[in-house]
């Protein structure tokens, strides 16, 4: 028998892990979520099996995790549900969706997930908790670091480094070779054309620092 999995949040990003585990041949057994509005509810068909406590009494070999807090609004969230529980011993396997184009020459560390129509070209780099997303392009040898995002449709061209934390935002495009510092913020629809400081927010066409 597999060991069974269970994703951590019941809200969009969550059902849509859930998704992406049983498609990956995982054995979802249900989401944890501290909402009182959703203890003992089912979430797509999948129970609500109670709140962080309910980890409490599973050793960490017993139970697959994965991470399903979104982070387009609260990066800071979905970082520390991953590191708290991974800190203690909990095992996130990388999710790859059957229907994501990833070449056989890509690492990924534990807990990526990449969702349904993504593409990674040879040599990409995904750091631990990072989240390349539906429809997402990375072409060759980008870097993605640790807990950074990739929203939908957005594209990476080759080389480009995408450092720790930071969001590139739906549908956003970045040229090659560039680089993306930590924590930044790359709104969606924009195209880079020039490397982005560390935290900094930019949009536009071509991306310029927000106000
Ligand atoms: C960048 C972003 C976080 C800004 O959100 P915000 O702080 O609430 O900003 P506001 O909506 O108040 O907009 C502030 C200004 O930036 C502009 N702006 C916001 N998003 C923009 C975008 N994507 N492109 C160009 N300009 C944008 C607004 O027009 C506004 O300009 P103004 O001050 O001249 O009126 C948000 O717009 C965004 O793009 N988020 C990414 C969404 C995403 O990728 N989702 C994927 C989820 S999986």
């Amino acid at each position: 028998m597999s060991t069974p999995l269970i994703v951590i949040g019941a809200g969009g990003h969550g059902r849509v892990v859930a998704d992406l585990a049983r498609a990956a041949g995982f054995e979802v057994t249900g989401f944890l979520d501290p909402s009182p509005a959703l203890r003992g509810a089912m979430v797509d068909g999948l129970p609500v099996l109670g709140d962080d406590a309910y980890l409490a009494s599973a050793a960490p070999g017993s139970v697959l995790l994965a991470n399903g807090v979104g982070g387009a609004g609260k990066p800071e969230i979905r970082r520390a549900v991953f590191l708290r529980f991974a800190e203690t011993g909990h095992v996130f396997p990388a999710l790859v969706h059957p229907r994501a184009h990833v070449s056989g020459n890509v690492a990924l560390a534990q807990g990526c997930q990449v969702m349904a129509g993504a593409t990674l070209q040879t040599g990409v780099q995904m750091g631990a908790n990072a989240l390349v997303n539906t429809g997402a392009v990375v072409d060759h040898d980008c870097r993605i670091g640790a807990h950074a995002q990739i929203a939908p449709g957005a594209v990476l061209c080759g080389g480009v480094t995408v450092d720790d934390g930071a969001h590139v935002g739906a549908a956003a495009c970045v040229i090659q070779c560039l680089r993306v510092g930590a924590e930044a913020m790359v709104a969606a629809g924009t195209v880079v054309i020039r490397d982005v400081p560390p935290q900094a927010r930019v949009a536009g066409v071509p991306a310029r620092t927000m106000g």
